[in-house]
């Protein structure tokens, strides 16, 4: 991060409205995977109270949560599908409202990138086709393993699909959320189907523009009807190539898909900008300012931020909310040091990333030494 802070903020520690709730700043804590829910994806009080420590974000997004045993794709993950997946996001959920905050639910279905020790009964990963991801390497209980070539969904099992991400968002509305936002970004399901190098399907599912994002949408529709458009968001990557992903014409597929978004009447419209936790000119000339004109909700800019960045894309009207993501883990108290100018602890080293316990995940200080 950087060291130089604006004498100026923008509006960046005011209040924003967002559907129905008002968020005390315009700060967004990015959906982090640190693969340490307790066993069968149930979230417990631990990680409660490392949720809580960071409430102070205007708003949170949880780390990516499996929508169905099929979703799964990482060891330690949580799930949302679940009574006692539920019971233990109410822990969650309850200690971070007690602390003044608000948190979505993001809704994460892995597709391709997953390997059979993850799936039931040692089955193959699914994606929109059978193209196997090069160059990544799944996450199991047993360490990193090879990415097998996933089966392609037949046509006759996507309603069923459909299906578990408006089960997850009932879910996540009974755990006390304050909504959900659909993961279509960083290579996984939704974006297999939207991109053209994962998608070659010949069915309705593929082919044109419409074709491939008609997953997104037919979600898009369900997850809404479960709940209510003004509790869902969606997370997009353009120009992420995150989990070997690429689209031939990727100005025109996130063009259309946020578009579909906006008659959705979706709260907000989360975007990696850039390569993902990379540079953020990763496809030089793409125009996010485009996108941000195409939908009506709320425009939610995340990667490699910093606070003099987020405070000029306020000034210059360039996003609605701001997204951090790293700083976050080591910062627990990220708004404050903002707001204050107080310097901001160096990011987590990242063998604490993923895995383990309390340790580099709940035991960071706050700026004054309180844990
Ligand atoms: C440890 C770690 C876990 C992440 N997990 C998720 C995730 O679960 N869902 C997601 O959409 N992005 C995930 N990301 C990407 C971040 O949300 C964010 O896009 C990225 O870190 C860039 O933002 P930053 O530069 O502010 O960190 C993860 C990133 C990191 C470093």
């Amino acid at each position: 991060m950087d060291t130089h802070y604006p004498a100026e903020t923008a509006d960046l520690f005011e209040t924003v409205r967002m559907g129905p709730m008002t968020l005390s700043n315009r700060i967004v804590m990015a959906p982090l995977t640190r693969s340490r829910a307790a066993a069968g994806g149930v979230p417990d009080a631990m990680n409660a109270r490392y949720y809580a420590q960071r409430a102070s974000a205007g708003l949170i997004v949880t780390e990516a949560t499996n929508i169905s045993p099929q979703g799964r794709g990482y060891a330690f993950t949580p799930g949302i599908f679940s009574p006692a997946q539920v019971a233990g996001w109410r822990l969650v959920t309850d200690a971070v409202h007690a602390a003044g905050g608000h948190i979505m639910c993001q809704l994460w279905h892995v597709g391709r990138i997953s390997h059979p020790d993850l799936q039931v009964d040692g089955a193959l990963p699914v994606s929109a086709s059978a193209i196997q991801p090069l160059g990544v390497q799944a996450f199991t209980e047993t360490g990193m393993q090879t990415i097998p070539i996933p089966r392609a969904l037949r046509t006759d099992e996507i309603p069923g699909l459909v299906a578990s991400y408006a089960h997850a968002t009932r879910c996540a509305r009974a755990a006390g959320f304050d909504g959900v936002e659909i993961h279509a970004a960083n290579g996984y399901l939704i974006d297999q189907f939207l991109r053209s190098s994962t998608n070659t399907r010949t069915d309705a599912y593929g082919g044109s523009l419409e074709n491939r994002a008609r997953l997104l949408v037919e979600v898009a529709q369900a997850v809404t009807d479960a709940w209510s458009a003004d509790r869902v968001g969606v997370r997009f990557g353009p120009t992420s190539a995150a989990n070997d992903i690429a689209d031939a014409d990727p100005q025109a597929t996130f063009g259309y898909a946020i578009t579909q978004m906006s008659r959705l009447g979706l709260v907000y419209a989360h975007v990696i900008e850039g390569q993902t936790q990379g540079p953020r000119d990763s496809i030089p000339g793409f125009d996010f300012t485009a996108l941000r004109r195409a939908f009506s909700g709320l425009y939610m800019a995340n990667n490699g931020l910093t606070f003099a960045l987020a405070v000029k894309m306020r000034r210059e009207n360039l996003a609605d909310l701001l997204c951090f993501g790293r700083p976050f883990m080591a910062n627990p108290d990220l708004v404050e040091r903002l707001r204050t100018g107080a310097p901001l602890a160096p990011l987590a080293a990242k063998e604490l990333w993923y895995g383990g316990r309390a340790h580099g995940y709940t035991d960071f200080p706050r700026r004054d030494g309180s844990v």
